[in-house]
């Protein structure tokens, strides 16, 4: 199966999925990087484990239709069959929506539907909240709203900050999102479509 991985920032699920794919835990090939910030750290990450590159600043197209527009023709090209949306900080429009309507899925640093958007972990950590977590879901027009996959759930410490409670949750994003990618791997191949369980 060839994926294609979107990021805006530091990529650290982009690598955490190549090493499972490099460990043989995860069958598939990241056949395009889709990189919508032309500064971020991810793009070095990427050239190192020679990922195909899209890179693209949004500020010289006219509008969202027409970068996705070029996107679309770029996953196209490669035969990307499903999208990865690790830390790319924009929504995703219509165009780019129609065409792989069931095959996008984004990685969230709350227990969705708590903390949408921006900081969650931030978000929660204002709220006061106990309980903190992962949420994986399909991606629709809207923010974080699409239909969840799979979730886990941490414990917030006493005295927790928001950068404590951010690595213990990249941590368990970084064990999940492989795990979760290749379940959906194997139940698209058995089924042809998105999977009973899910
Ligand atoms: C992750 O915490 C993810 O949940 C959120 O953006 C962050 C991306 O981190 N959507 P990285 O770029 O993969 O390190």
């Amino acid at each position: 199966t060839k994926i294609a991985v979107f990021a805006s920032g530091t990529g650290s699920n982009y690598e955490a999925i190549m090493d499972q794919i490099n460990a043989g835990q995860l069958a598939c090939e990241v056949a395009l990087l889709v990189c919508d910030q032309p500064n971020a750290k991810v793009i070095g990450k990427a050239e190192e484990l020679g990922t195909p590159l899209f890179v693209f600043d949004p500020k010289q197209y006219e509008s969202k239709a027409t970068f996705e527009n070029e996107i679309v023709q770029r996953l196209q090209e490669q035969g990307v069959e499903l999208i990865i949306l690790a830390g790319y900080m924009r929504l995703i429009g219509p165009t780019l929506l129609a065409p792989y309507e069931s095959k996008i899925i984004n990685i969230h640093p709350s227990l969705l539907p708590a903390f949408p958007g921006k900081d969650a972990v931030g978000q929660a950590i204002e709220a006061g909240v106990r309980v903190a977590g992962v949420t994986i879901h399909f991606v629709d027009e809207g923010m974080d709203t699409g239909q969840i996959i799979d979730q886990q759930a941490l414990y917030v410490e006493k005295g927790e900050t928001r950068d404590s409670l951010q690595k213990r949750i990249q941590a368990i994003e970084h064990r999940l999102f492989p795990q979760t990618i290749q379940k959906l791997i194997e139940e698209q191949a058995e089924t042809g479509e998105r999977g009973a369980s899910i």
